[in-house]
């Protein structure tokens, strides 16, 4: 599973450019599982031309909000499940950062998501946490929204280092190995009906370093910032992830 969160960029002109470049880059593969989250103003614009060039790949939301109705700028659990959408981010660390989100919130956004669409739940903890040998607690409290829920469906959990965000550092193959061993057992022995998630990476993937992510026995897939805005780079990405790019 490659997930592409574009956040706050992207322009009609850069969607296009985009698609025609990830065209030309990319060997399909059957069962690839690749998602594209835009800002939500382009998001029809882009179904259309997933449609138009018959492409496998799925849309969501980079965020949702916890109810619909007054509430200026939001978009509701209905909405998604409404357009379709396959899957929306949760609880990125940008989202706490900038919008002042917390977990409380979080959880009510999770649980929104039951039946609606495949919730990626971000987790990870700061520079300061990791340099304080904290990153496991720090996870352990993010992960507990999934308690006491009981999803029917897929879920997935993006192990985003904060300080591996947009800064061209990564934790080491072995530290990412651990750390996504351990949010399956934290989320399978904690959720309702012993889940075990699909957990994905994110921070400073690019086409460089991903296939050595990739090699890592508990890594699903990743989801991908800087280096998803450039199509050939994304569909490399993907490439390497489905062992079809050398
Ligand atoms: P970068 O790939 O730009 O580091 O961003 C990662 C991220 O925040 C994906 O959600």
């Amino acid at each position: 599973m490659i997930i592409a969160n574009w956040k706050c960029n992207g322009s009609k002109q850069m969607i296009s450019t985009w698609f025609a470049e990830f065209i030309e880059s990319y060997a399909p593969k059957d069962g690839s599982y690749i998602g594209i989250a835009p800002p939500m103003i382009y998001l029809e614009y882009i179904k259309r031309i997933v449609a138009e060039k018959s492409l496998k790949i799925k849309v969501g939301t980079q965020d949702l909000d916890v109810s619909n109705g007054a509430r200026t700028g939001a978009i509701s659990a209905e909405m998604i499940l409404d357009y379709e959408c396959s899957f929306s981010i949760v609880g990125h660390s940008e989202r706490m950062q900038y919008f002042n989100e917390k977990n409380s919130a979080i959880k009510e956004k999770i649980h929104k998501l039951i039946n609606v669409a495949t919730p990626i739940l971000c987790v990870g903890e700061t520079y300061e946490e990791n340099q304080n040998n904290l990153t496991e607690e720090v996870i352990s409290e993010q992960l507990r929204v999934f308690e006491g829920l009981n999803f029917k469906n897929k879920i997935v959990v993006a192990y985003e280092p904060v300080w591996a965000i947009g800064t061209g550092m990564t934790p080491s193959k072995q530290e990412i190995n651990e750390i996504h061993k351990f949010i399956k057992d934290v989320v399978q022995s904690s959720s309702v009906n012993s889940l075990i998630p699909s957990v994905l990476y994110g921070g400073s993937v690019n086409e460089e370093n991903c296939e050595n992510i990739f090699k890592s026995e508990f890594v699903d897939g990743a989801l991908i910032g800087g280096a998803s805005l450039d199509g050939s780079s994304f569909a490399k990405i993907v490439m390497s992830f489905n062992g079809s790019y050398k």
